[in-house]
Order: structure tokens, then sequence, then C-alpha cells
């Protein structure tokens, strides 16, 4: 790195007032300096003000009035719990269709950095103490397999991997020790999402150290750019895919390249379709699928009011209006993906509060605070939907239960938690056998009519996808808590 590039990059942040990035830069040995400059000249501090004052100090919407909140229209909505079993049957079979044919790739978010869950590894690595021992990753990883041989011999499921720069080399790192779980290495992609500076309530740039600015990943909405400057998108259309599933790294019950919802997806032609479940209750932390002035949109539980949270709906007293919770299973038509350099840029950015560690510029001592003391901005996946008209968007209810168990807490938490993501594989898989007729009693004290993990079953997905081809088990007894091989 010459020195009049670092002079006239340090010019620039000090006329976009932003000049603190250079505080200890003269002190700096020349390694930490060459890396400083290449850290700042990833970023256009006059955009970083921009992003910042808006972010900061919001304009007034040029449309004062208030946004017109309505649950999505029946049109747009279909919902596994009342559809007509030959539906969802011929959705599986046209979704399993697609897969054979190699149409079909996924997108994993897992750039996070799971805060709330207190574990410094990539969320994807946690053991939530099956008794297989298996971590979120190797469960992914084995529904992929299963449905690549479900649908057939040659069929491939292409795994795209986002991840950021703090999970990007410990996850590179666990799936080259797992052997890929045994999928082919030559399908799986990973990426990295972009970053932006951590700013002050002040819209300052913070710096971390004395030679490294504070960063944070850009949101998982960084993943449309990410598609693109990685190089994803392209690998998706070389293969010819045309359907792509996106999904969070954190649901243990996450269908994979679910057929049904592909199918589903696919049959009506959208160019979104997303998962709901039925919100748990109004305080639970999750966004809303609805729409807002007309177009498909979400608002996310850190930006809704209490009135719309709580709000009722009129025809079901005691019953949700806002109900549709977000669990953030995407599709897209890979025609949809290919516009993305045209509105990416325009994403808007939301503000997380947060307690940044920040170098004292009298000191240059990292400090950590103990209050909140600047923001990360983010932006999010779903910011794309009000793209769409409504005609190209769908919505697919379906069982929590069966789809939906998140885990965003430490152990110990009400909810959401190591346990709860155990409790749940578990408690599905009972139902799976008892479905296919096997009767299952319970070993030792465990009382069988508490929901609770070790009443249980784990059904590995190389054993059953989604409850299919466990007739073997008719009439036969299994005790649980139990791993079915
Ligand atoms: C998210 C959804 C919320 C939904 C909930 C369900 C968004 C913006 N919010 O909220 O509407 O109801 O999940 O569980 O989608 N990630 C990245 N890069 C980042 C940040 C996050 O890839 O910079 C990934 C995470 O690894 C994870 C996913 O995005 O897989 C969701 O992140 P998280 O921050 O846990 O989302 P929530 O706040 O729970």
């Amino acid at each position: 790195m010459s020195l009049p590039y670092a002079a006239d990059l340090r010019q620039k942040y000090t006329a976009a007032g932003q000049g603190q990035v250079f505080t200890f830069f003269d002190s700096l040995s020349a390694t930490e300096q060459a890396e400083l400059v290449k850290q700042a000249a990833l970023f256009d501090p006059e955009r970083i003000n921009e992003l910042a004052k808006e972010a900061l100090h919001p304009s007034p919407a040029a449309d004062s009035s208030p946004a017109e909140l309505e649950p999505l229209p029946a049109s747009a909505t279909a919902s596994i719990l009342d559809s007509d079993p030959a539906a969802i049957a011929a959705w599986y079979k046209a979704g399993l269709e697609l897969i054979a044919q190699n149409k079909v790739g996924v997108v994993l978010m897992a750039g996070g950095q799971g805060t709330r869950l207190g574990s410094s590894a990539p969320k994807g690595c946690y053991n939530i103490d099956l008794p297989s021992q298996k971590s979120l990753f190797q469960i992914q990883a084995e529904r992929i397999l299963k449905i690549q041989q479900l649908a057939g011999a040659s069929a491939v499921v292409p795994w795209y991997i986002m991840t950021s720069g703090p999970t990007r080399g410990p996850t590179e790192a666990f799936f080259a020790e797992h052997n890929y779980f045994g999928l082919d290495q030559a399908n799986i992609f990973f990426f990295e999402q972009g970053v932006l500076p951590c700013i002050s309530n002040e819209g300052k740039i913070l710096l971390e150290t004395k030679g490294k600015i504070a960063v944070a990943p850009d949101g998982n909405g960084g993943i449309y750019q990410a598609l693109v400057a990685s190089g994803a998108l392209a690998d998706l259309k070389r293969r010819g895919v045309e359907h792509v599933h996106a999904y969070c790294v954190d649901n243990c019950l996450v269908r994979v390249a679910d057929p049904v919802f592909l199918g589903f997806a696919a049959s009506k032609d959208v160019d979104i379709a997303t998962k709901v479940v039925r919100k748990r209750n109004a305080a639970e932390s999750v966004g809303l699928i609805l729409q807002k002035n007309g177009k498909p949109d979400v608002v996310e539980y850190s930006e809704i009011d209490a009135a719309t949270a709580e709000a009722e709906d009129p025809h079901q007293p005691g019953v949700l209006k806002f109900r549709a919770a977000n669990i953030v299973n995407h599709y897209y038509s890979l025609r949809f993906l290919e516009t993305i350099p045209t509105w990416a840029g325009a994403m808007p950015h939301h503000v997380a509060r947060k307690k940044i560690p920040y170098a004292d510029l009298a000191t240059g001592d990292t400090v950590k605070p103990t209050a909140v003391n600047g923001v990360k901005l983010e932006q999010f996946v779903f910011d794309v939907f009000p793209h769409l008209q409504l005609s190209q968007f769908a919505c697919l209810e379906v069982r929590r239960e069966d789809e939906f168990s998140p885990l965003k807490n430490g152990p110990g938490t009400a909810d959401d938690n190591p346990y709860t993501s155990k409790r749940d594989i578990m408690l599905q898989g009972r139902r799976w056998v008892e479905a296919a007729g096997a009767k299952v009693t319970v070993s030792g004290d465990a009382r069988s009519d508490v929901l609770a993990a070790d009443v249980g079953i784990e059904v590995p997905p190389l054993v059953s996808y989604g409850g299919e081809g466990l007739e073997g088990f008719a009439g036969k007894e299994v005790v649980a808590p139990a791993l079915l091989e």
C-alpha cells in the first residue's frame, strides 16, 4: 500500500468529518498501518455519513399518513393446517420433481453472531445435546442428503452458505473437520456477507483498537449483495437452478429444500414465497408477515408498536389480528434474484442500539461500555418484499411443532433455547414413529404425559426427512428416549 494512497484516504475521511479513524495512524507499525488502510478503503465515509444520518435522525416520510397494515389477503395465503391433503401431496410431488431435475438450490444465512445465545462459535456448530450429539449444521446437511436420495440418484441440491467476518473461518473449518457431513464439497459454496462500521450516537465511526475500525455484519439483508459479489448467483445460474430456498441457521426443525414449499411456490409462479407459523403470543420476538399499504411486508418485532402487536382479530375474539409469524424460510425464483443489482443498493438500513467496545481516542485503550454507546446498521432480508405486488408473493402457513423451533437463547432461559430445540426434535420423532404404527413406551422415571425431551425419539434425517419411510416400525415397541438407527 503506497503512502500517498494512505494520505488520500486519510484526507477523504477527514473531509467527511471521520478523521478520528486515523487518530493513532502515525504511531502504528507499518503492518498495522497497511491493515487499517485496507479496512478503511472498504468504506466510503460520505456514504457512511448518509447512512448514519438517516439511521440516527430519520427524515420524516414524504407522506406522513400512518401506514395501513392489514393481514395478507386470502388470495396470497395457504395453510398446511387446512389444505386438502391431495393439494399438499401434489406440491410435494412437484417440488421433488424440481429437485430431481437439479433446478433447486439452497441458501443458508449463517452470518449472525448469536450474541443472545452466548456462544462464541457459529450457531450452526451448536450441539443441542440430541442422543446423536449432532450439530445444527449436521442436521441440515443430512436433510439435504436425504432429499437428494428421495428425489433420485442424480439429484444435486447445491448449498450456498453465507457467513460473515466472524463466522467464516470457524464455519469452513467445522465443515472440513466433519468431512462436509457426507455431502460432496463441490456442491457447497461458502460466501461472506459485508460489514459496516459501527457508529457512535453522534454519528462518528468507532475504532475498536488503535488500528482497527469497529465493524459488524451488515444484517441478513446483506445476502443480496453478497450473492452477487461472491459469484454465488452466477453459480446458481450456471447450474440451471430456477428455485431457491433460503433459511436461517438457528431453526433445528427447518425443512431444507422442502418439496412442499417449493412445489407450492413454483405452482403459483410467484417470485417470493414465505412460510409462517401462528404467533405464540403478542410478545413473541418474531416478525409479522402482513400487507403494508397494499404490498407484502414484514413488521419486525424490534420495531412494532404495542397496539399492532396486541390487536385482536375482529372476527375471532381472543385471537391476534397479526399472527403470521415470520420463520425466515423464503422461496425466490431465480429470475427475481437476477434483478438484485437493480434494487439492492437502495435497501434501507435499520438501527440496532448496542454496547460497542471502542478505542478511547485519548488513550487508545479499548473500553467495554456498560451502557449503549452506539449503533450497528443492519439490512433485513425481508425488506425486498414490498418491491413485489401481492400477486407475485405467496405465504404458506405451516405447523410450528413440525417446522419452527429456533435456537436464540442460552441454556436455562424460558424459551427458544438448546433444550427446547432438542425437545422439539425428539417429540416430532415420536409423533412420526407413532403415526407409522409403533408403540412408544418410556424408560425409567420419565412420565410419558409430560412433553419433555426424554419421552421423545430422535429420528435422524437419513432415516426420515419428514416422517416418511417409517413403515417398518409398525407394531414394534420403541422405548424412549431413543435414537432410531
Ligand atoms: C429473525 C427475523 C424475524 C423472525 C425470526 C424468526 C430478520 C431480520 N428477522 O429475527 O423476523 O421472526 O428471525 O426466528 O430476518 N444473520 C446473518 N447475518 C447477519 C445477521 C443475521 O446471516 O448480519 C442470520 C443469522 O445467522 C440467522 C438469521 O440471520 O440465521 C436470523 O438472525 P437473528 O439475528 O437471530 O434474527 P432474529 O432477530 O431472531
